[in-house]
C-alpha cells in the first residue's frame, strides 16, 4: 500500500489538477480517515490513494506537535546568551568556570590528548561495553582498586553516555528485569532525573530530602519516607554534594540510611557526577557509595566525568553494577550491553581514552587530584566570600550560615520563584527558579554584586 502510494507520487500525474480541485473541500490538517470518507463512493481506490497522498503532503505530519518548553537548566543559559547587560551573571548551569568566568579545559586532559595524538590511535568502532581500560579504572576509582567487590569480579561496569546515559542505562534495566518496582528519589533532586524515569517507563516517587524552614537536611523525613516505601525499592541517592541543595547527609546518617535500607530490602543507587569535586578528595566522595559496598549490599551506581575532568562535552561515565557473586555480575553485564546496543550501538572513545590515561597514569593522576583541589578550592573560596558580603551587607539579622554548610557546586539559596525571578530580570542574574545558584560560575570579584542581588529580592520581594 505504502509502496504503491510512493510511486504514484512519483510519476507525472494528472491528479495534481485533482488535488487543486480537491483544495477548497478540505480543511488544513485534515486526516487521511476524512479523506477517504469523504472519497470512498466516487473515486476509484488507486486514484483516491494517490489523492490522499499528495493532499496530506500540504499539511505538515507533524501538526499535531506541540512546541516543548525550554529546559529549566539549560534554557537558562539561553535567556542568559540573549542579555547584553556587563553585570550579568550565569548561575544556571553546573559547569566550572574560572575567576575571570571562562570554560576550564584542565591540564592533565591536554596531556591526554597529547599522549593520544603521539600514540596515533584509531577511530574503531568500542565493543557495547565501552573501553576495556576505562571500565576497569572507572570502577576502581568508585570503590578503590583493594575494594572486595572489585577483587572478587562483582562489579558489572559499562561504559555509558555521561551520568545522564548511564542513568537512563539503569533505569532500562529496571524497568525490563523489576517490572512494577519503584524508584523513590529526593525532593527536590536534579531536575532530569524525573524526565529520565518517565521516559524510561519506571513509577518514582519523592522521600523528603530539603527543610525550607532550616535549609538543611529533613533526616527524619527523609528516613520516615524510606521506610515507608514498598520493600524492594530503588532508593535513588546522591554520593555527593546533593544537587541541587548541596546538604548531604553527615557519615553518621549515612549509616542509618544504609541500615534502613538493608532492613527494607532495598536497592540503593547512587547517583556520583561530583567525585573529587565536592571535598577535593576522590576517596572522600566516595565514602558514601563504599559504605554501602563493605556491607556486602547489591547496588547501583552511575558515574559522570562532566564536572570533575570538565569532560561535559565528551558524554564519558559509566553505569556500574554491585552483584553479590561474579557469575551474577556477568549475566547483569551481559544485559546491560543487550539494552545499550539498539539504543546507541557502542559509546564514544576519546573521553573514555583520556580518564584512562588519566587514572591510569601515576604522573597524571597526581596532577588531576591537585588540578581538583584547586577548582573545589576556588568553589570554597567564593562560597566564603559570599557569606561575608551577605553578612556585612544584611543588617536583618538573619543567619545565613547554611550556604557555609552546603558542599559542591551548588548553593540552594532558599529563594522562592519570585525571588528568583526577580534576581534575573532586575539584577541579571540567571538561575533556576527553585534558588539555586552554581557556584561554579561565580568570581570574587561579582560576589558584592551577587549579595546585593540576594538581599533585595529575600528582602523585597515576598
Ligand atoms: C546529580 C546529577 N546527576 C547527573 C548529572 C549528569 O550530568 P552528565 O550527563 O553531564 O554527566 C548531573 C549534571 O548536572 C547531576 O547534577
Amino acid at each position: 500500500m505504502a509502496s504503491s502510494a510512493m510511486i504514484s507520487l512519483a510519476s507525472p500525474s494528472p491528479s495534481l489538477s485533482l488535488k487543486d480541485k480537491l483544495k477548497p473541500k478540505l480543511k488544513l490538517g485534515a486526516s487521511v480517515n476524512q479523506t477517504s470518507l469523504f472519497f470512498k463512493d466516487s473515486v476509484k481506490t488507486k486514484l483516491f490513494t494517490r489523492t490522499t497522498m499528495a493532499v496530506a503532503a500540504d499539511v505538515s505530519r507533524f501538526e499535531n506537535i506541540t512546541m516543548a518548553p525550554p529546559d529549566p537548566i539549560l534554557g537558562v543559559s539561553e535567556a542568559f546568551r540573549a542579555d547584553t547587560h556587563e553585570m550579568k551573571l550565569n548561575l544556571g548551569v553546573g559547569a566550572y568556570r574560572t575567576e575571570d568566568l571562562q570554560p576550564y579545559v584542565l591540564n592533565v586532559v591536554k596531556k591526554a590528548e597529547n599522549l593520544m595524538l603521539e600514540r596515533g590511535e584509531n577511530k574503531e568502532y568500542l565493543p557495547i561495553e565501552g573501553l576495556a581500560a576505562f571500565n576497569k579504572v572507572t570502577a576502581e576509582l568508585l570503590f578503590g582498586a583493594e575494594n572486595s567487590v572489585i577483587l572478587q569480579h562483582r562489579v558489572a561496569t559499562v561504559q555509558g553516555l555521561s551520568g545522564t546515559g548511564s542513568l537512563r542505562l539503569a533505569a532500562a534495566l529496571i524497568e525490563r528485569y523489576f517490572p512494577g518496582a519503584k524508584v523513590i528519589i529526593s525532593s527536590p533532586t536534579w531536575g532530569n532525573h524525573k524526565n529520565i524515569f518517565n521516559d524510561a517507563r519506571v513509577p518514582w516517587s519523592e522521600y523528603r530530602y530539603y527543610d525550607p524552614n532550616t535549609v538543611g537536611l529533613d533526616f527524619d523525613g527523609m528516613i520516615a519516607d524510606v521506610k515507608a516505601a514498598p520493600e524492594g525499592s530503588f532508593v535513588l541517592l546522591h554520593g555527593c554534594a546533593h544537587n541541587p541543595t548541596g546538604i548531604d547527609p553527615t557519615p553518621e546518617q549515612w549509616k542509618i540510611i544504609a541500615d534502613v535500607i538493608q532492613e527494607k530490602k532495598h536497592i540503593p543507587f547512587f547517583d556520583v557526577a561530583y567525585q573529587g569535586f565536592a571535598s577535593g578528595s576522590l576517596d572522600e566522595d566516595a565514602s558514601s557509595v563504599r559504605l554501602f559496598a563493605d556491607r556486602g549490599m547489591e547496588i547501583l551506581v552511575a558515574q559522570s566525568y562532566s564536572k570533575n575532568l570538565g569532560l561535559y562535552a565528551e558524554r564519558i561515565g559509566a553505569i556500574n553494577v554491585v552483584c553479590s557473586t561474579a557469575d551474577t555480575a556477568a549475566r547483569v553485564k551481559s544485559q546491560l550491553k543487550r539494552l545499550a546496543r539498539p539504543m546507541y550501538s557502542n559509546p564514544p572513545v576519546h573521553g573514555a581514552r583520556i580518564v584512562s590515561n588519566v587514572v591510569g597514569n601515576p604522573e597524571l593522576f597526581r596532577e588531576w587530584k591537585e588540578e581538583m583541589e584547586l577548582m573545589a578550592g576556588r568553589i570554597k573560596s567564593v562560597r566564603q566570600k559570599l557569606y561575608d558580603s551577605l553578612c556585612a551587607k544584611d543588617k536583618s539579622g538573619k543567619d545565613w550560615s547554611f550556604i557555609l554548610q552546603q558542599i559542591g557546586m551548588f548553593s540552594f539559596t532558599g529563594l522562592n520563584k519570585a525571588q528568583s525571578e526577580n534576581m534575573t530580570n532586575k539584577w541579571h542574574v540567571y538561575m533556576t527558579k527553585d534558588g539555586r545558584i552554581s557556584l561554579a560560575g561565580l568570581s570574587s570579584a561579582k560576589c558584592e554584586y551577587l549579595a546585593d542581588a540576594i538581599v533585595d529580592s529575600y528582602h523585597n520581594v515576598s
